[in-house]
């Protein structure tokens, strides 16, 4: 299959996302970008062309979708049931990078929720990704834009490397804001459950809703896409927390005892040593989180046998960070 690959800038927008549109109805599938990541969409109501996202990614089939709606009209399109803390939720972050779980509607096909009689549901605040969604007219499901395992995609460039030749179009919408997927939570639960941390933090969550749980990994059979490895570079990665002996101190040390000088080294703080390959990433993790996952690519080359990567303090969008980091790294040194 060939990949047609398009620019949406503000004066082709309407153009752009019409034609992206006319394929989204006709059954295809089209990557586009949203405020975290990019999307691969298909419409959310066809079965078929929602098992053709699974096939483009290779990714298990009992991992469910987010469908992606514009206006809060169509959520009943898509839902059953709504919570009232759902409703409190949406009113406050929609648009915005925060998918809520709820019951599912039974229009929405089992190919979409792997099964389960719930959805995840998430209104994209990104111009291009509402644009998409209303030429469509219909609710859009959409898993980030990457092959299954590997890192998101934040720029056209990584989902072309990922998906080209395996998707009808490719709308090139620049880098995205965010970088890390949507905060995913449960709202049919008591407390409401954090499935996955996100740009929104429990923080910011709890200051609408009250206490909400922020669920262990152990916990997360509930969200059926975390038993999966994640995030993860083809290149080892370890990851440094560095909790007793200060990363400095450990990392010239560390560097000395493996047996290869290709390392690619991505930190936040002066690197002490030189026997590297050096990716500065900012310290406040806000900063750090859009250029994460193009970092980590970029690192992930032929030419480098380990990469090494210090950890952010978890924290605020740090636990998001720290979540993707901990799920795609090899080796973790405490
Ligand atoms: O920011 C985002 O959320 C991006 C953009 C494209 O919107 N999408 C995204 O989708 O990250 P994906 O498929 O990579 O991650 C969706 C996560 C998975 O961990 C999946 O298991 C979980 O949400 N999920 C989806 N539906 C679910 C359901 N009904 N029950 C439990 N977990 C669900
Ligand atoms: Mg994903």
């Amino acid at each position: 299959m060939q990949t047609e690959r398009v620019i949406a800038q503000p004066s082709t927008v309407a153009s752009v996302t019409q034609r992206a549109a006319e394929i989204i109805r006709r059954g295809g599938l089209v990557a586009f970008p949203t405020e975290t990541v990019y999307g691969l969409g298909a419409n959310a109501l066809d079965a078929t062309a929602v098992a053709k996202i699974y096939e483009a990614k290779g990714r298990a089939s009992d991992n469910p979708l987010i469908v992606h709606i514009a206006h809060l009209a169509d959520l009943d399109r898509v839902a059953r049931d709504i919570p009232e803390a759902a409703d409190k939720l949406m009113r406050v972050f929609w648009p915005g990078p925060v998918s809520l779980l709820m019951k599912k509607h039974p229009d929405i096909p089992d190919q979409v929720t792997g099964g389960l009689d719930t959805v995840v549901v998430r209104m994209p605040s990104h111009k291009v990704a509402r644009a998409l969604i209303i030429a469509a007219g219909t609710p859009i499901a959409a898993p980030s834009a990457n092959t299954s395992g590997n890192v998101s995609a934040t720029t056209a460039d990584h989902v072309a490397a990922d998906l080209g030749g395996r998707i009808d179009l490719i709308i090139d919408g620049g880098a995205v804001e965010y970088g890390l997927e949507s905060t995913v939570i449960d709202c049919t639960t008591t407390p409401l459950a954090i499935l996955r941390p996100g740009s929104i933090s429990q923080d910011q969550i709890q200051a609408v809703i009250g206490p909400v749980e922020l669920l262990t990994d152990a916990e997360r059979p509930r969200s059926p896409g975390m038993k999966y490895r994640h995030y993860s570079p083809h290149t080892p990665l370890t990851l440094a927390l560095c909790s007793n002996t200060p990363f400095n101190e450990w990392l010239p040390q560390y560097v000395d005892g493996r047996d290869t000088d290709r390392i690619a080294l991505i930190c936040h703080s002066e690197p002490t040593t030189t026997n590297v390959t050096h990716y500065p990433l900012p310290a406040d993790p806000a900063a750090a989180a859009p250029l994460l996952f193009d970092t980590l690519r970029a690192a992930d080359t032929d030419a480098v046998d380990e990469i090494i990567i210090e950890g952010w303090p978890e924290q605020g969008i740090g636990t998001a960070i720290m979540d993707r980091l901990r799920k795609a790294a090899t080796r973790i040194e405490e």
